[in-house]
């Protein structure tokens, strides 16, 4: 029997738990509904605010692993499409694709709650489903007030939650968008939990500067020779928002939909184990298609056949409590390394790491290496650098 893929949240249920983070893959109705075909869960629109957007050409940066773009960074702005556009979108796609969820996504600022409520009202009566609050974007907006300017103050933030959660007629759920760049999630997320929020989202882009291009000397993005600090998405940011969902499943518990560096099914099943019944997909999306959806339901189907699991709720939250203060971690395990001697080539890569990186415990004998277990702490350094995957941590009985 296939493994069941569905999955709700906040009484809202979706086919599958891959939806469109909102980013250039959700700028039009066009494109949400090409996405639908594709199967995509679901789709999160590019923020709509009211003032008209005008984007900066030459806006994104990258990081590569040889072929591999593993970081990126953007200076975009929000929405180029008026309310009223996107409200007519969200009308005619729920009409063609009822099941697949739409989440309104808005920004206003933190003294005007009579946008806010517009755009809430907007969404909801055009048909959207959830109703994301940008409180996050790190670059552009928090000059003005808005933003991450309003995720990183509890008291903005609390007061736009609380108008719109009050609010009579607005009766989609309401989730703020987090940022990781404040000092404690979690002392946000309960200020909202107490103004009415229903559940988050987390992360948005971390805050960022993508350096230079060292033969011209010109910043990345060179926008005329200057560039301005953006915001960085993709696969280096899977583990600041995997701590950041991590705290927040766990305090105040509403839940979460994350986002963050999530690139398949396999990362995906990271988020859901931590309590994420849903999980967003940006930047991937923007290299590599909407057809990359089939792939990411493949691989989250093979992880669940290995653990046996049949349906999303037979893993979502299961190692929610997995992570406990430093202080309680137990130091009495003697962890040692093992050679696991046919793979070693004998580079000595180990041998160098340990010298100068760790505790001088690797020796060399007859071309491989020998730990002196007196000395080695068990770190497992040597295990990480070994590029044959020689190494192996276990814990040591004597
Ligand atoms: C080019 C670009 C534009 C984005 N625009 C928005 C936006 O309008 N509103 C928003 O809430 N997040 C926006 N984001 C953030 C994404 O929704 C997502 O939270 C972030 O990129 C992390 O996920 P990822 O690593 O899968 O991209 C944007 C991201 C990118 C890369």
């Amino acid at each position: 029997m296939p493994s069941d893929l569905s999955t709700t949240y906040l009484g809202v249920a979706f086919t599958n738990p891959f939806i469109l983070a909102s980013a250039p893959p959700t700028a039009t109705g066009d494109m949400v509904r090409r996405a639908f075909e594709a199967g995509w869960g679901g789709a999160v629109i590019k923020t709509l605010t009211h003032e008209p957007v005008r984007n900066l050409p030459n806006r994104f940066a990258v990081i590569r692993n040889g072929n591999r773009i593993t970081g990126f960074e953007n200076l975009e702005l929000l929405s180029e499409q008026t309310p009223d556009q996107w409200y007519r979108a969200i009308e005619v796609i729920k009409t063609d694709f009822p099941h697949r969820p739409i989440i309104g996504s808005i920004m206003g600022t933190a003294d005007a709650p009579d946008k806010w409520l517009s755009l809430a009202r907007g969404c909801q009566d055009a048909g959207a489903d959830l109703l994301e609050l940008n409180f996050s974007c790190p670059h552009g907006y928090p000059e003005q007030g808005r933003g991450a300017a309003i995720g990183q103050n509890p008291d903005y933030a609390a007061r736009i939650t609380a108008w719109l959660a009050t609010c009579a007629d607005i009766t989609i759920p309401i989730i703020p968008k987090l940022t990781a760049a404040v000092a404690d999630i979690r002392h946000i997320a309960e200020e909202l939990a107490k103004a009415g929020a229903h559940g988050f989202c987390a992360i948005n882009t971390v805050p960022s500067f993508f350096g230079f291009d060292l033969k011209t000397l010109r910043p990345k993005p060179d926008i005329n020779g200057m560039t301005s600090y953006g915001g960085y998405s993709g696969p280096g940011i899977k583990p600041i928002a995997l701590r950041a969902v991590s705290e927040l499943c766990q305090l105040p518990g509403l839940p979460v939909m994350a986002s963050g560096g999530i690139v398949n099914g396999f990362d995906a099943a990271e988020f859901m184990l931590l309590g994420a019944p849903l999980v967003q997909v940006g930047t991937e999306v923007m290299l590599r298609g909407f057809g990359l959806v089939d792939g990411m339901q493949q691989e989250l189907r093979e992880f669940m056949g290995w653990h046996g699991f049949t349906k999303t709720a037979d893993f979502i939250g299961l190692r929610r409590n997995s992570t406990t203060s430093f202080g309680e971690l137990s130091t009495g395990h003697g962890y040692r390394p093992r050679l696991l001697a046919k793979r070693c080539t004998g580079c000595g890569v180990c041998r160098a790491a340990c010298r100068d990186g760790g505790y001088q415990a690797i020796g060399w004998n007859d071309l491989l290496p020998v730990f002196d277990q007196t000395s080695c702490s068990g770190c497992s350094l040597c295990s990480h650098v070994c590029p044959a995957e020689a190494i192996k941590m276990e814990i040591s009985t004597e």
